[in-house]
């Protein structure tokens, strides 16, 4: 989604900023642009597409621009109205001399318009963020800490905001709510950001503003308040990135780049988190003793998208591990139908970024109802992270590419890591335990040996180029990997993609099925397996073509098959992980072929901050 850059310090702003939004174009945008202002002059280059329009651009204005040391900068996802060149930010004040990038959504900016404009402000843009900007510059009497805190008293809804004023080019004004914001504090420099992809580059001591913070950012310096103007003390942290976690190292897109790290990725996730000998898992993030942990009734997992998906494959492990009742749920939904959670309910929320709104407005309803609330987050410092104050980092690494891979892959094994701790708390037996606890250690290398597949994906990919409908179905654990293939599939080669429980075929979607269609029929060692293998034969007999993920040497099913992928031999709760990598990689290469814009595809956003 939308993703803000400030700058202030002794290099130029211009070219800082512009390589602070190439860091996040990885969010998903439609239009970028940039203010900097020297104290005699504030100027604005706004355009329509990517970065490297703008910076070209910016180039193209004369020489004393690129000297600025002071500025603000945007990439738009647009929500309130069209990727245009006008409605880009930075937008501008009645005045001309304060600028202001925003993330979020002014959900009364429709009011705050009227009014203004009946105060004689007239608008160049459909947006709500250009109404804020507005507001800044009415109340603005010399002191832009203060406009700024008084128009934020005044908006709803969500707000990431960077402002400049050419009349106080000492500084930048940052303030949050709902929206995250990021301050890397520098030597003689500071960098303000929605995400610390941008701030990398600069340092890796960065403080993270919370709901109602409003930043006064100056070189190497930053003043924290509430919106009172009452000074707020927040600590300043280590970032885990480096500044080359965020590069393609040799691979042509993230995608391909991370799927390749999952080996990686699922052992930092494991890491000092196994204990063999009790065959359970330590998991001190959880911040619960075995006692607290034997009192929880149920179990209740949220989140959006890919993280939903590995939550499904988390509730199957809770009730075969655990014996513990688990139901999924989409954060949206849970979070305005007023759910029935008690306080020995456990809610788990599951998110990559640790940014969704849905999932943390999730979150806040479940601390509200007064349950047992953790995050599985990537992102450290994120808001569901810090929210939840208690929970387990996947310690992936950076995700740049829209479709999540390797976070899909960690995020299972920190769940069934979690079921295992659960289960032992529980009726487990401590045999069964180190069984299951082989079985998670085993998951790296059982990728590895997906990956050597990679060719034979790529072969089969060639099959799917000029197809336009797919289905994936699967049973038990497989289920919602089923799921997970086709939203891959889907999201990055835009062809029409289903996945579906393998008996629910012929309660509808079987109509669907033509000739040549591919129907991947997801049939591991598992109970079950002759069941899937029968509805993928009814989806043969229709004409659709059926492509096997099936268990290595199982020769009976690979003739049953028109092709086949083959996944290691494994324990069915462990298979989720190498089928999914098999799914990433088949969905990446028909992807490639069909020429699509793999890291970044279109509509989608990495982070969605919007409901
Ligand atoms: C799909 C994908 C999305 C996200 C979803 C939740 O590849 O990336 O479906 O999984 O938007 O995002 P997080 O996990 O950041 O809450």
């Amino acid at each position: 989604m939308c993703g803000i850059v400030g700058y202030i310090g002794d290099k130029e702003a211009g070219q800082v900023l512009i390589n602070g939004l190439r860091r996040l174009e990885y969010r998903g945008y439609d239009s970028a642009g940039v203010s900097l202002t020297n104290g005699d002059e504030l100027c604005v280059v706004k355009r329509p597409g990517k970065v490297a329009a703008l910076s070209q651009a910016v180039q193209e204005e004369p020489g004393s621009l690129r000297q600025h040391r002071v500025g603000v900068a945007h990439t738009r996802w647009a929500t309130h109205g069209p990727p245009t060149q006008v409605n880009a930010h930075p937008h501008l004040d009645r005045s001309g001399r304060i600028a202001m990038v925003h993330n979020g959504i002014i959900e009364n900016y429709r009011d705050i318009r009227a009014h203004l404009e009946q105060k004689g402000h007239a608008f160049d843009s459909e947006t709500d963020s250009e109404v804020l900007a507005h507001l800044i510059g009415d109340y603005y009497q010399g002191n832009l800490l203060e406009a700024v805190c008084a128009a934020l008293q005044k908006v709803e809804g969500t707000f990431g905001i960077a402002v400049i004023c050419q009349d106080e080019p000492d500084q930048v004004i940052a303030a949050r709510r709902g929206s995250p914001i990021v301050i890397g504090v520098g030597k003689n420099e500071c960098v303000v950001a929605s995400d610390a992809a941008a701030v990398v580059a600069v340092t890796q001591q960065v403080i993270y503003l919370d709901d109602n913070d409003v930043a006064i950012v100056t070189p190497g310096a930053v003043d924290i308040r509430d919106l009172n103007n009452v000074p707020v003390n927040r600590e300043i942290s280590e970032l885990e990135w480096s500044d080359t976690s965020a590069e393609l190292g040799g691979f042509e897109h993230f995608m391909l780049k991370e799927i390749h790290e999952q080996p990686d990725s699922i052992r930092n996730a494991i890491r000092g988190r196994m204990d063999f000998d009790n065959g359970t898992a330590v998991l001190s993030g959880l911040g619960t003793t075995p006692r607290e942990i034997s009192e929880v009734q149920r179990a209740i997992i949220v989140g959006c998208g890919t993280s939903m998906n590995a939550g499904m494959v988390g509730e199957y492990a809770f009730e075969n591990f655990a014996d513990m009742p688990t139901e999924v749920e989409q954060a949206a939904e849970f979070r305005y139908r007023n759910p029935i959670i008690k306080a020995s309910d456990f809610v788990l929320a599951i998110s990559q970024s640790g940014e969704t709104a849905d999932t943390l407005a999730a979150v806040r309803e479940a601390i509200q109802k007064g349950a047992w609330v953790s995050g599985i987050c990537n992102v450290v410092g994120s808001t569901i992270a810090r929210e939840t104050g208690r929970g387990i980092y996947l310690h992936a690494g950076p995700e740049i590419s829209v479709a999540s891979t390797k976070a899909f892959t960690c995020q299972v094994a920190v769940l069934l890591m979690i079921a295992l701790k659960f289960g032992r708390c529980g009726r487990l037996s401590c045999t069964k335990g180190r069984e299951i606890a082989k079985a998670i250690e085993s998951l790296p290398m059982l990728v590895e040996q997906v990956l050597e597949r990679n060719d034979i994906i790529a072969k089969e990919a060639e099959k799917w180029v000029e197809t336009d409908h797919a289905f994936f179905i699967g049973r038990g654990y497989q289920f919602p990997v089923a799921l997970e293939g086709a939203l891959k599939l889907k999201e990055i080669s835009y062809i029409h993609a289903e996945g579906y429980h393998a008996a629910e075929l012929k309660h509808g979607p079987i109509a669907l099925l033509e000739s040549g269609i591919p129907v991947v029929a997801l049939v591991n060692e598992a109970p079950g397996k002759e069941k899937t293998i029968g509805n993928a034969h009814e989806c043969a007999a229709r004409g659709a073509r059926i492509v096997g993920l099936i268990t290595e040497g199982d020769t009976e099913t690979a003739a049953l098959m028109d092709s086949v992928i083959e996944i290691p031999k494994c324990p069915d709760y462990v298979a989720p992980v190498p089928m999914a990598v098999a799914l990433q990689l088949l969905s990446y290469h028909v992807a490639r072929l069909r020429g699509c814009a793999i890291d970044q595809p279109r509509n989608l956003a990495k982070s969605v901050t919007v409901e």
